[in-house]
């Protein structure tokens, strides 16, 4: 990649078209999870080698439990294949992982592995990894309201004193800055709940490539697309 490059501190992915990749080859849904899980691999890498210190990915909407239960074991299931298959390699690569969203409908066995990465990942200092997992905006904006709400209730907090601030830090991304890059991946140009609070001033780039054939190509792709960009904030340059 060019040197004079400017590179994202955090990009958020919204990764998507797997059933459509798997579809298109006559395959289950299930396998282009299974490729979209080695997409995910292969990203990460690239993202963590350009420089890049946050990356978020949309892997598992609260909406995506009404989906058949057949293709919701296989995904659950690749959640554990998914932190056996790469913790070694995030730790070599100082790949921190942080996991945003209700962790409250998994199992014990997927949470089990969602602690194994987080834990064994923890010392990572090239990269954080957020994966977002039954996550959404509004359920997340919600839960922060209800945090507020109960500080205000024991005194800890007054009312006037919900600003932004607070509200960014009563977010699963507290600790993230918000994203200067969203993707979207299989041509759908929409966040389906994804970081409503947080995309306020991201750029957005819309891609065909569906998620199981996305890889270092397309971020460098994606990130030259963002150097054309000329981000403004509401000012007069
Ligand atoms: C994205 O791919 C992965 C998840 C939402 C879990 P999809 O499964 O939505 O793939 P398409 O959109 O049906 O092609
Ligand atoms: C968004 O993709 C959620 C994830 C990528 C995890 P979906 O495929 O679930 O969203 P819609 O149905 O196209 O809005
Ligand atoms: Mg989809």
């Amino acid at each position: 990649m060019n040197q004079e490059m400017k590179i994202p501190q955090h990009i958020a992915i919204i990764m998507d078209g797997n059933g459509r990749w798997a579809k298109q080859r006559g395959k289950d849904r299930s396998e282009g999870h299974f490729a979209g899980m080695m997409a995910l691999r292969a990203t990460v890498k690239a993202a963590a080698e350009i420089g890049v210190k946050y990356l978020t990915v949309y892997a598992f909407s609260t909406e995506n439990w009404g989906r058949p239960q057949a293709e919701l074991d296989a995904l659950m299931e690749l959640v554990c294949t998914g932190v056996e298959m790469n913790t070694p390699e995030l730790c070599q690569e100082g790949v921190r992982v942080e996991i945003i969203g209700d962790r409250s409908r998994f199992s014990q066995k997927v949470n089990d592995a969602l602690d194994r990465i987080t834990g064994k990942t923890a010392q990572g200092e090239r990269m954080t990894l957020a994966l977002a997992l039954n996550y959404s905006s509004r359920s997340e904006i919600t839960h922060a309201m209800q945090q507020l709400a109960q500080k205000v209730a024991n005194g800890e907090l007054q009312p006037q004193d919900i600003d932004e601030q607070a509200i960014s830090q009563s977010l699963y991304t507290a600790s993230m800055p918000d994203p200067d890059l969203i993707i979207r991946t299989s041509g759908e140009c929409r966040l389906s709940n994804f970081m409503m609070w947080q995309a306020s001033y991201s750029e957005f780039y819309f891609t065909d490539v569906l998620w199981p054939d996305f890889g270092a190509e397309a971020l460098e792709e994606a990130i030259k697309a963002y150097n054309e960009r000329d981000r403004r904030y509401g000012l007069v340059k």
